[in-house]
This record gives structure tokens, C-alpha cells and sequence, in this order.
């Protein structure tokens, strides 16, 4: 049984086979590729894109989704091993997985970081609890570590503006907010943009780091590919040349050692790192700005990067639907 929570269930390999369908499928009249199928979801967290571009794969190919709200609707769900269940989780997700499994065809779990503990989000608790307790196939909405399905749609908008993303320089740059942002976004940016073979630069502040396995992992893919990936606390040396720059807020490496109020304060005083034309100044003239969404507007980009005809972040959050279709179609394939 195939299922998808990290790029590492692809690799290089697959990552390229489901951009490959992903893009031929595109712009095509959609086929009735789930009919007979549910596609069950499971949301810790909330969600715009993610929930309607699932339900409208499921629905546009023929097929049904449930959707269910972890604590509003649905027990609110325990994942630790052996725990004395004596406070407010009424079940056990030992028994909520093959339960659902039961009744769906294929399952997704969106699951946030609980925040401020990098070497927890490694070990991916919740979705690896599923990943451990489904007895079908198991589709990331975003856990603690990473969001494949973003990082997926985020490859196939690069490659239909570029053509292909071998050796594209492209940038990730951190941007500024009100609050510490989980990593899932950045470290999935990173590593299936290292699987396409890109020219990745990340740029942040000093104490911004991403995990050292996210960044070996996203080094082995570049090895393999013949990308390459550098990091610099020089936002302007990253983007010098650049082709596409995506902007994305994240927390500081070690937040457990802030506190609630050193967080804000060194979140506030990297503010200069929002995303304006001006940042865009120094990349490639026609350097195209992508972000995953939802985006704080004039925090962590300016207005005018986002009302940009060079801004492709309308297009990014339409091609999830396209990556997917493609997804759950491997997914359920032999
Ligand atoms: N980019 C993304 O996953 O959006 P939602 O949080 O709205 O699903």
C-alpha cells in the first residue's frame, strides 16, 4: 500500500512522475478517475485551499469526500502511545485510523506543528501515528515536518512558466509575521524544489535554520539531480539572478529556549524582510513571486508584490488541485 506524508515517499523519481501527470492532466476535461471512491479528511488544523482543492478532485472525478474537524464534530483524537487517556482526547487515533479505513477509500490528515520544537516535528507524531494505524492509502494535508502537496503544486507552477526547473535559480526567502510560523511549508519548498533539480537559495536571519535532516535530505536530492543548495542571512545575495522567489514565514530554530515575548521581538525586528518590488529589484527582471497562501498582506509581502502581473500566487494554489488529482491517483494505483 502506497502513501504519501513526506517527499521522501517519492524521491526524485517520484516526485517527477506525479508532475508528469499532473501537467498532462491539466487543462484537460476531467475523466471520472474516483468514481466509487471517498476520499476520507481528517483536519486538526483550518483550511481554504487545502479542504476545497480535495473535495473538488474527489468530486470532479467522480468520486465523495468526508470531512471531518478533529474537535468540533469529531472526538478530539490521542496519538501518544500508552497514554493515560484522563483529560480531554477522547480517542485514540489506534482506533480512529482502521476505523476510518473502514468506510473510505483513502484518508488525508492535516496536522500542524504543535510549535516550538523542532526534533518533535522530525519525528511527525500525529501523521505518523495514522501513517502507522490506516489500513488504506494515507495522503499529508500538511504535518509537522512537511506539506508535500504544497511543495508538489509549488514544482509544477514553476515548470509550466519555465519549462523545466533544472538548475532554475530560485529563492526562498523568509518573510516577517505576527507569529511563529510552523516549518512544514519552507522545508517542503526546499526539498522538492532540490528533487526538480533547482538552483535553490534560502535566505534567512541568523537563528532561523532550518532542521539539519530536512537540509540533508534536500542535499542528497540536489546531489542526485544536479541542483545545488546554498543559505545565506544576505536576502539580496540570494535573490541576485534569481527566476522565482517565494516568500514564507517560519519560526526561530530553537523557540523553545524564547519566550512568548522574545519570539515577538525578534519576529518584529527582522520586519525589513517583507517581500516589496523593491526586495524583487535584485533578482532576475522577470522574476516571477510565488507564496503558499494565506498571506498577510504589507506584514510578509507588500501590496504591490501581490497585485503584480509578475505574482503567481492565484495560479500556485490552483495547480494543488492538479498535483492532487495526480497524487491520489498513484495513490490508488497498484
Ligand atoms: N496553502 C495551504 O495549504 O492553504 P490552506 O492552509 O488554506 O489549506
Amino acid at each position: 500500500m502506497k502513501h504519501l506524508t513526506h517527499i521522501r515517499d517519492l524521491g526524485p523519481e517520484g516526485v517527477e512522475t506525479i508532475l508528469a501527470q499532473a501537467a498532462a492532466w491539466k487543462g484537460k476535461a476531467p475523466a471520472p478517475l474516483f468514481l466509487g471512491r471517498i476520499l476520507g479528511m481528517v483536519f486538526f488544523n483550518p483550511s481554504l485551499r487545502t479542504r476545497a482543492s480535495f473535495e473538488s478532485v474527489m468530486l470532479r472525478g467522480s468520486g465523495n469526500a468526508i470531512v471531518m474537524d478533529v474537535g468540533s464534530g469529531v472526538w478530539k483524537l490521542e496519538d501518544r502511545p500508552g497514554a493515560v487517556m484522563n483529560e480531554d482526547r477522547a480517542e485514540h487515533i489506534k482506533e480512529a485510523a482502521p476505523v476510518l479505513s473502514r468506510f473510505v477509500d483513502m484518508l488525508g490528515v492535516r496536522t500542524f506543528s504543535a510549535g516550538g520544537d523542532d526534533e518533535q516535528d522530525e519525528v511527525d507524531p500525529v501523521i505518523s501515528a495514522f501513517r502507522r494505524h490506516v489500513t488504506v492509502p494515507l495522503v499529508s494535508m500538511e504535518s509537522a515536518r512537511e506539506h508535500p502537496c504544497q511543495g508538489l503544486a509549488d514544482m509544477l507552477t514553476l515548470r509550466e512558466n519555465f519549462g523545466s526547473t533544472k538548475k532554475l535559480p530560485v529563492t526562498l526567502t523568509w518573510a516577517p509575521h505576527i507569529k511563529p510560523l510552523p516549518k512544514a511549508v519552507p522545508n517542503s519548498f526546499l526539498l522538492t524544489a532540490a528533487a526538480a533539480g533547482c538552483e535553490v537559495r534560502v535566505a534567512h536571519p541568523p537563528g532561523f535554520e532550518l532542521h539539519p535532516q530536512v537540509r540533508a535530505e534536500a542535499e542528497a536530492y540536489a546531489k542526485a539531480t544536479g541542483g545545488s543548495i546554498t543559505y545565506t542571512h544576505d536576502q539580496a545575495e540570494a535573490l541576485a539572478g534569481s527566476r522565482a522567489v517565494y516568500a514564507k514565514s517560519w519560526g526561530p530554530a530553537t523557540r523553545s529556549a524564547h519566550t512568548a515575548g522574545d519570539v515577538s521581538a525578534l519576529l518584529a525586528s527582522h520586519a525589513d524582510w517583507m517581500t516589496t518590488r523593491k526586495t524583487l529589484s535584485r533578482a532576475a527582471a522577470d522574476a516571477l513571486f510565488l507564496h503558499c497562501l494565506p498571506v498577510r498582506r504589507n506584514v510578509e509581502v507588500a501590496d504591490d508584490v501581490l497585485d503584480h502581473p509578475t505574482s503567481r500566487v492565484i495560479d500556485g494554489a490552483e495547480n494543488r488541485f492538479h498535483v492532487q488529482r495526480s497524487i491520489l491517483s498513484w495513490l490508488l494505483s497498484a
